[in-house]
């Protein structure tokens, strides 16, 4: 079998390479190992920026997610049982983000591979990935019983930080950065209005806590918990009781609560692999680079690698020339170590650390009231948030 590009992974990333590659006519085969009710049903992420929200609406995937999606014009930020607004609009001449479910993304574009003839391989094995230095790279799979070997121009590795992709470069053709954080986040999907009506990043002594959303009645909530808790230890009732304690104000306000439809602890940390290609091979997304969820990016630095790799791989078949994909990793990078330094400041800003200190907590409240206080430090969390358009 042959394709133009094989891409590995149905995420945000590898999904949306395939449509965007189909819309200047270039073949691509999309494989998965999970199948399309297990992708469809993962809840993940839930912020797209405004540069991401355009490009699905630019290239005829935004309908429903305009239709479903919330515009929020801005986040509050909670501390000293104060909240405080960032108004994105007046810092970022007009800009928003939409909240909008990482799986209903998926979904969209599944559905608009599939309405457009396009290959999605679910439920394939033992995907292999060879000769990514020479000029037709392979990927080998099961699939439907069957051994297959997809000869290809191009692979996209877009199969997120635990795939197989970036395994196949060789040791010594890449230097990786990483941080641990010593936390993460327990995060609860409850079937009830949101208590409040916008993202809500709080700071405690007790540990960090956070109020999102996907629809007027669906609310998203996350606690930074200890990085090796288990949610058996987090019954429903000490969750909301953990909720209430952390998010309580002073002036009147209260955390409504309703039945929790999931519940998960996710470790959090910041990873960066340079470049992020060898040869024929080309990572995006996750598979590449991973951020603690604090600043919404994870999804948006998907999208907006295989924005500039779509285009790479077009100007190739273009022109022949391979200027453009020469320049991919670099170009990438640039957002990415963006988004890895506001996601990395957002965590620092807003979590307990267990070796901090009293001297360390006024260092963070001192730079939260600088944050809502000044407008230029909030016009600069602002237009990280919402997206740069040049980096
Ligand atoms: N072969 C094929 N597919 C694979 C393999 C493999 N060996 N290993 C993993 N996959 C699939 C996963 O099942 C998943 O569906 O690759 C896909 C990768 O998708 P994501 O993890 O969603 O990664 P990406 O598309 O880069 O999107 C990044 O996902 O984790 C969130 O916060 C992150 O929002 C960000 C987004
Ligand atoms: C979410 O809605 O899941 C969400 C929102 C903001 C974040 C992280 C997650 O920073």
């Amino acid at each position: 079998m042959r394709t133009q590009v094989g891409i590995v992974g149905a995420g945000p990333a590898g999904l949306m390479l395939s449509h965007l590659l189909a819309r200047h006519g270039i073949d691509s085969v999309v494989l998965e190992t999970r199948g399309r009710d297990y992708v469809e049903a993962r809840v993940r992420a839930g912020v797209l920026e405004q540069g991401s929200v355009d490009l699905l609406d630019e290239t005829g995937v935004g309908e429903r997610m305009h239709r479903e999606g919330l515009v929020h014009e801005g986040i509050e930020l909670r501390f000293d049982r104060t909240p405080h607004r960032i108004v994105f609009p007046e810092l970022t001449g007009g800009r928003s983000i939409m909240l909008y479910g990482q799986q209903e993304v998926v979904k969209d574009l599944i559905a608009a591979r599939l309405a457009a003839g396009g290959d999605i391989r679910f439920e394939v094995s033992d995907v292999r990935l060879d000769k990514i230095d020479g000029d037709e790279p392979t990927l080998s799979f099961r699939h439907d019983g069957r051994d297959v070997e997809l000869r290809c121009d191009f692979i996209a590795g877009c199969d997120g930080f635990h795939g197989v992709s970036r395994e196949a470069i060789p040791k010594g053709e890449f230097t990786e950065y990483h941080r641990e954080y010593p936390f993460g986040w327990l995060g609860i999907l409850a079937a009830v209005a949101p208590s409040a009506d916008e993202v809500t990043y709080t700071y405690t002594d007790r540990g960090f806590a956070l109020m999102s959303l996907r629809s007027p009645q669906l609310s998203r909530l996350y606690l930074q918990v200890d990085p090796d808790d288990d949610v058996a230890n987090w019954p429903d009732r000490r969750i909301w009781d953990e909720l209430h304690t952390r998010l309580a104000i002073d002036s009147d306000w209260s955390l409504v609560e309703g039945p929790i439809l999931e519940k998960g602890i996710t470790a959090m940390r910041s990873y960066v692999v340079e470049p992020m290609r060898c040869g024929r091979l080309f990572l995006a997304g996750d598979a590449a680079h991973i951020v603690p969820p604090t600043g919404a990016k994870g999804m948006n630095l998907a999208i907006a690698d295989v924005a500039v790799l779509a285009e790479a791989v077009a100007h190739w078949y273009g022109t022949g020339s391979s200027t453009a994909l020469d320049e991919y990793s670099a170009t990438a990078l640039r957002r990415v170590w963006r988004a890895q330094h506001f996601s990395w400041w957002m965590t620092s800003m807003l979590h307990r650390f267990p070796d901090d200190d009293p001297y360390q907590r006024q260092l963070q409240l001192s730079q939260l009231r600088y944050t809502v206080g000044s407008p230029a430090a909030a016009a600069s969390l602002a237009e990280n948030y919402v997206g740069l358009r040049r980096v």
